[in-house]
């Protein structure tokens, strides 16, 4: 529990039990004609009922009444629920450390239910490794078998763990998380969640010949490292795996095409892709889903000094490729095409490569949702799916042969860079490349990390990517796929 920073226990409670005592009381109410069966002061009774009456917009309320809040959810709505449940951790916790979910919560149906779960759960996030005075509101939620089951409990305890697990990786400064140290977080997750780690160290990189991460290395004190995490259950439904690809920069400066006027800061989260990729591994292997998943993370810096990258400088990739740089800035294209590359002797089932890769993509998406691209639609629509279950929305980029065309260069292969236009395109097209399977790839330079607090999201790290995964994941092995 320490390590995830997550300060809230779920526990669950038979109804035949009494509730624990000192535990304040929360009930949810959705229909007015719920009020009637409760208890409740007069002045408070009229304040819900003015929500029920004037307030149709006004979805969800909380009300305090002494030591006991009410929450009004009116509308069955996951988001609403998930966005509720992060606030009313912060209501809660500010005076209690146990509360009891008193029911209420029959007229919503699983998928809500579940994400007001999330939502506590995420709400009670804190990173606060560096801080001296450590401001640690535990709190333990009795919740009623009634409502949930204690497997149920359970997993979306576990889930959000693999979110948390993310967005530490991504705030972790960069001084104590550089790519060796990285790697030693990936090997200390395994050991916990369950999934086998292996770290290629730079002579195994520099042997397998991969250019792109060694090129982006080469301004650095520290060497690369290449990371493998396998998680084969027994009894996985899928033969090919499902491979996870993460971008693993663990700080952009951009190299001789130096990040300047302010854009270096928070530079430290350009392993965002990475960190999603092992709090997908934990999540799933944490829960035993019964499928087959292999985690890819080049990891490295992207630092200056005498040896670092030039712009004009030609490169040779893992698979033959030869890449003219024209902006060193554009790296995470360069160690993920050797990612992609090592991917294809699992001929996988589908790759998904994750990554904080373009401020175009940025641009398009703001924090609200993942650009996506890829080479086979069916398999894009059903992740697409997966992002409306979860909130984590996908929208498509424009995918034409003609963004491919930018990619051409005089003196090698390929450039590293396209031009003004469709920076979030060509960056996908320039991976595409390097892939010979079924392929999807996300780039999450938008919502994987918010520079300040955002509606109910805290600054930080947002491990954006990993509910969607494990849906995605969660519902094939559902669907016999
Ligand atoms: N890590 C950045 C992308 C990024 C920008 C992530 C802002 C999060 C927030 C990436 O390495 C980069 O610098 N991309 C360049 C590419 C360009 C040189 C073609 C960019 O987007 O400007
Ligand atoms: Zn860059
Ligand atoms: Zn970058």
């Amino acid at each position: 529990m320490k390590n995830s920073y997550l300060n809230l226990e779920l526990i669950s409670y038979n109804s035949t039990d009494n509730t624990p005592k000192d535990a304040a009381k929360v009930v949810f109410i959705s229909e007015e004609k719920q009020l009637e069966k409760r208890n409740l002061n007069s002045s408070l009774s009229k304040k819900i009922t003015s929500v029920f009456k004037n307030e149709k917009d006004e979805i969800i309320t909380t009300f305090e009444d002494s030591q006991s809040f009410w929450v009004i959810a009116t509308t069955d709505d996951a988001e609403k629920n998930r966005k509720l449940g992060i606030s009313l951790y912060k209501a809660l916790a500010k005076e209690n450390s146990e509360i009891s979910i008193l029911g209420g919560l029959d007229n919503l149906t699983d998928k809500s239910k579940n994400a007001f779960l999330e939502g506590l759960l995420m709400g009670s996030y804190k990173f606060n490794p560096y801080l001296k005075k450590k401001e640690n509101k535990e709190l333990k939620v009795y919740v009623s078998s009634d409502e949930f089951s204690e497997t149920s409990l359970t997993q979306v305890t576990n889930l959000i763990n693999g979110v948390a697990l993310t967005r530490t990786l991504v705030n972790e400064p960069p001084n104590k998380l550089d790519s060796v140290m990285f790697s030693e977080r990936i090997a200390e997750a395994g050991k916990k969640y369950g999934f086998d780690v292996e770290v290629l160290q730079k002579d195994k990189i520099v042997e397998l010949g991969m250019g792109g991460l060694l090129g982006v290395n080469q301004g650095s004190e520290v060497p690369p490292t290449f990371n493998i995490m396998t998680y084969k259950p027994k009894n996985a439904s899928n033969k090919q795996p499902l491979v996870l690809v993460g971008k693993g920069v663990t700080f952009d400066t951009g190299g001789y095409s130096l990040k300047t006027g302010g854009h270096m800061s928070t530079m430290k989260s350009d392993m965002g892709g990475a960190a999603t990729v092992v709090g997908i591994m934990a999540a799933v292997a944490k829960n035993e889903l019964p499928y087959y998943v292999i985690g890819l993370v080049p990891a490295t810096d992207n630092k200056i000094d005498g040896k670092a990258l030039l712009v004009d400088d030609v490169i040779t990739m893992m698979d033959g490729t030869t890449v003219e740089i024209q902006n060193t800035d554009a790296e995470g294209r360069l160690i993920l095409a050797d990612a992609l590359s090592y991917a294809k002797q699992y001929k996988p089932e589908l790759v998904v490569d994750m990554a904080t890769l373009t401020g175009a993509a940025a641009a398009i998406t703001g924090p609200f949702g993942i650009a996506m691209a890829g080479n086979k639609q069916e398999k894009m629509d059903e992740l697409k799916q997966a992002g409306e279950n979860t909130y984590e929305r996908l929208v498509q980029l424009p995918f034409w042969k003609e963004f491919e065309e930018l990619l051409k260069s005089d003196v090698a292969d390929l450039k590293n860079i396209g031009g003004p236009v469709g920076g979030a395109s060509t960056a996908g097209k320039f991976l595409e490349h390097f892939t010979d399977y079924d392929w999807i790839h996300l780039d999450i330079a938008g919502p994987a990390f918010l520079k300040d607090a955002q509606g109910s999201n805290p600054s930080g790290g947002t491990g954006v990517g990993v509910r969607l995964l494990y849906d995605f994941i969660k519902t094939r092995t559902e669907g016999g796929k």
